[in-house]
């Protein structure tokens, strides 16, 4: 990664975006190419369907849900950004329906991906079948596209780009390229100065193409984001959201460790939304995932019994236990994964109504 790096910046600065492309992805050296899997507790951070079966449990139910309202219609059960494919595998293993099928969607596919019999993987969403109905979910799919790194000098938008100096890499400013500045004046947002953003112009763009890709079924976007009016926030978010992760550390020195730790930043909700509406979806949900998991009835999964109901043989047994239930808790309890994980579902030839995650009973 460092001789890749260093040849390209001989032929001159890299924008973040591009430094983020080429450490996260590039085919032979990036992040997601040579980390044998960078998701889960020995890894680099932990997501939603790796810290408890439960999440995967939830989400079985929403398709098995979908999979019904479709009336024997052939139903494709896609997950974008898949990863190791647990999530779409733990899914496929829990619906039994004929007319059910499963895809995993990966860019850096190749890693973990043995064959499965029920579910296939493929590298983009426009090899999957477009038949029949889908439902297409993701879980911090849009939060690792490359973004740029934006700052308000006085009357102009800087971009932060990567320079070298004295062989190590170091930040460049320069005037941001018209895609950004029409970014923000189109939706009427003033940056304080010298505060930071980080935009992908990307997030859009990919949601649309989901969006349009649907003809009938519904979207399910789990990431972590706000609408834009908090995101890009003058105080709150003043330094902007980028963030670096490894050995399930946070760290701002994004430029450290090139392909070898994780690059995030917090994604504009309201730029999938609109997105998915000029394409003719409509939003069903928007909320944090605790509501959303207890609507699809999270707490039907047996880590949830109440304590008075269980049995085990032996201490380890019981600490084993004590621990998992923990870790589904997590995807509930306010101060937890549940509250700062988000989810937008849209529908696109569907009902609009009357689905488990509306539920009025939930908190
Ligand atoms: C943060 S990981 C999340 C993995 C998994 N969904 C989970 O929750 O454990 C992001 C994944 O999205 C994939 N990815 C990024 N951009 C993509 C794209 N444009 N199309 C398909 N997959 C993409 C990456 O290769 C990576 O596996």
């Amino acid at each position: 990664m460092q001789d890749v790096l260093r040849n390209l910046l001989q032929y001159g600065e890299l924008s973040f975006r591009d430094f983020m492309e080429v450490a996260l992805y590039h085919p032979q050296f990036g992040y997601y190419a040579t980390r044998e899997n960078p998701v889960g507790r020995s890894g680099d951070y932990v997501t939603a369907p790796v810290l408890s079966p439960a999440f995967s449990f939830a989400i079985g139910r929403l398709v098995r849900e979908f999979v019904r309202r479709a009336e024997g219609a052939m139903c494709s059960i896609v997950d974008i950004g898949c990863g190791d494919g647990g999530l779409i595998r733990a899914i496929a293993a829990e619906i039994d329906a004929p007319h059910a099928r499963f895809f995993g969607v990966d860019r850096a596919l190749g890693r973990v991906h043995d064959e499965h019999a029920r579910v296939t993987f493929l590298n983009t969403l426009d090899q999957v079948p477009r038949d029949g109905m889908h439902v297409i979910l993701s879980n911090e799919l849009f939060d690792a596209f490359p973004f740029a790194r934006l700052m308000q000098r006085g009357e102009h938008l800087h971009e932060l780009w990567v320079g070298e100096r004295g062989g190590t890499l170091d930040w460049v400013e320069r005037e941001a390229p018209g895609p950004y500045e029409h970014y923000f004046a189109e939706r009427g947002i003033e940056l304080a100065e010298g505060q930071f953003a980080d935009v992908s112009l990307e997030w859009e763009a990919y949601y649309a193409d989901v969006a349009h890709f649907v003809r009938q079924g519904m979207i399910v976007t789990f990431d972590y984001g706000f609408p834009q009016q908090k995101l890009f926030h003058p105080r709150a978010r003043r330094f902007g959201t980028a963030a670096a992760y490894a050995g399930q550390r946070v760290s701002r020195d994004l430029l450290a460790n090139a392909g070898e730790q994780d690059l995030t930043a917090h994604i504009n909700f309201t730029d999938l939304e609109r997105a998915g509406e000029r394409e003719g979806a409509t939003t069903l949900f928007f909320d944090r995932l605790a509501p959303f998991l207890l609507g699809v009835g999270i707490a039907e999964h047996p880590l949830f019994t109440p304590v008075h109901e269980l049995s085990v043989s032996n201490a380890e047994q019981g600490m084993a236990l004590m621990e998992a239930r923990e870790d589904a808790r997590r995807l509930v309890l306010p101060d937890g994964i549940g509250e700062e994980l988000r989810v937008l579902v849209q529908g696109k030839g569907i009902a609009m109504e009357g689905w488990s995650f509306q539920s009025p009973l939930i908190p």
